[in-house]
């Protein structure tokens, strides 16, 4: 056999026990092994357990005696991909190998299309098949290899704090620091020693010397979220620190260089800010070196299927839970001014209120998306990317209304005919294509 394999093209290593056998996985990962089953020492199925574990991907063909089939299919249970019996003809070998390739190389191929396919859906951890978010993966790829100062804008929940962190974790900087800090959630008095630090002494309260966000963040990311909060004199020395990338400690005369990365972000409306007077315009220009724009929820809703299913099995892992074809035309009706994050908490409402059901439906919605006007009562259809066969999706649809309406009538075609709005003799026609019942 090993010959005769090798006159095939395979190179072929034997090995005259399972012991040995074992001995050689170790050494080399082979993408084949075939096996007798009854061996003294370790068995077939022992060898096969080995090598699954060590390549899980290996084709473990096993030779079994006349009569032994249930060993056979215990091999299987334990790994093998598939079986001869003996006595055998060679050929007979050669077909179980080249199927069991096949389907390895299949199935290698599926697991790299779908690796793929949710890299193109997502960049460090944000998600979206949208247009707008695909055009800002690309944008993102980019900015994260500079160290420009970037501000991102948009309403709140759409996932600005995500993106600032994962340009950040796709960036040169990615093996320092990422320091976040909200201006909005810190008093004004304090929040000049949060940046910069202060020493002993410096004001009431301070004592010790302590380090402030920037210098926490030299060689890493400054991720400064609400700037559009800032008093005037904060804002003067922010623009300072920024375009000196130096400071001084509160109390302190020494200067401080730094070397930060900046990403603000604002949810409102900078540039009117400027306009009214309440953010300084050099500031402003400082920080809108590379602006970054997230669109809100209700305007890229081709991504909310993927991010209920993404919430889904963050909240049910390992569950088989989803969303009823009426919630889901409920999810991308619904406006959704909290975005993201109030998806995400609808999600997550819903998981708890189903309380074990396999199916999400409409009752397990927040009462603001349940009283949303659906705008059609077609089906959700999730668009394939690879598109999708018109005339049968249209026939399996057909074919589905026509059984329940005879369910519903129990039979009876007269009835069914009324309820689809058709003829009799159309429906029977119909039933006569497509098959008396499922
Ligand atoms: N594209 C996305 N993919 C996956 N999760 C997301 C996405 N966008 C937002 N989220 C999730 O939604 C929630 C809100 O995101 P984030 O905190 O970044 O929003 P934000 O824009 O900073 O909101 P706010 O202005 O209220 O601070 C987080 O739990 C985040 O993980
Ligand atoms: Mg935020």
């Amino acid at each position: 056999m090993a010959e005769r394999l090798t006159d095939r093209g395979f190179e072929v290593v034997e090995a005259d026990s399972g012991e040995k056998a074992l001995e050689l996985l170790e050494q080399f990962a082979f993408d084949i092994v075939i096996t007798d089953l009854r061996m003294p020492g370790v068995d077939g199925g022992g060898v096969i357990e080995v090598a699954r574990q060590r390549y899980p991907g290996i084709v473990a063909i096993v030779i079994t005696g006349y009569g032994t089939v249930k060993d056979a299919v215990d091999a299987i249970k334990r790994g093998a991909s598939d079986f001869i019996a003996k006595p055998f003809q060679f050929d007979e070998l050669m077909h179980v190998l080249q199927k069991a390739l096949e389907q390895r190389r299949l199935s290698s191929e599926n697991a790299y299309l779908r690796a793929q396919l949710e890299e193109r859906y997502q960049f460090g951890g944000i998600l979206g098949r949208s247009r707008p978010m695909q055009a800002l993966f690309h944008l993102l790829d980019t900015v994260a290899r500079s160290s420009s100062t970037i501000i991102i804008t948009g309403e709140t929940g759409t996932g600005k704090e995500v993106v600032a962190r994962a340009i950040h974790h796709n960036s040169p900087r990615r093996a320092n620091r990422f320091v976040a800090l909200n201006c909005s959630a810190i008093p004004e008095t304090l929040l000049e020693a949060e940046l910069f630090g202060h020493v002993r002494g410096a004001f009431t309260g301070a004592v010790g010397t302590r380090q402030g966000r920037f210098e926490q963040a030299h060689k890493g990311t400054l991720f400064l979220d609400e700037v559009g909060t800032m008093s005037p004199s904060l804002q003067m020395k922010l623009l300072r620190a920024l375009q000196e990338r130096e400071f001084e400690r509160i109390g302190d005369n020494q200067t401080i260089k730094v070397d930060v990365r900046v990403i603000a972000a604002t949810n409102s409306e900078l540039a009117k800010m400027v306009g009214e007077g309440t953010f300084r315009e050099d500031l402003y220009y400082r920080l809108n070196v590379i602006p970054i724009q997230l669109p809100p929820l209700r305007d890229r809703r081709d991504d909310i299927p993927l991010l209920v299913k993404h919430f889904l099995e963050k909240f049910a892992p390992g569950t088989t839970m989803h969303v009823s074809q009426s919630a889901m035309r409920g999810l991308m009706a619904y406006t959704w001014p909290g975005n993201v994050r109030q998806l995400e908490n609808a999600i997550e409402r819903a998981v708890a209120l189903s309380a074990g059901r396999e199916e999400i439906d409409v009752a397990d919605l927040p009462p603001e998306v349940q009283a949303t006007p659906q705008p059609t009562s077609t089906p959700f259809v999730d668009f394939p990317d690879d598109g999708l066969n018109l005339p049968g999706y249209l026939a399996s649809i057909e074919r589905d209304l026509i059984h329940r309406a005879l369910e519903r009538t129990r039979g009876n075609r007269n009835r069914a005919a009324d309820l689809l709005r058709i003829k009799r003799t159309t429906l029977v026609e119909k039933l006569k294509r497509i098959g008396p019942d499922r």
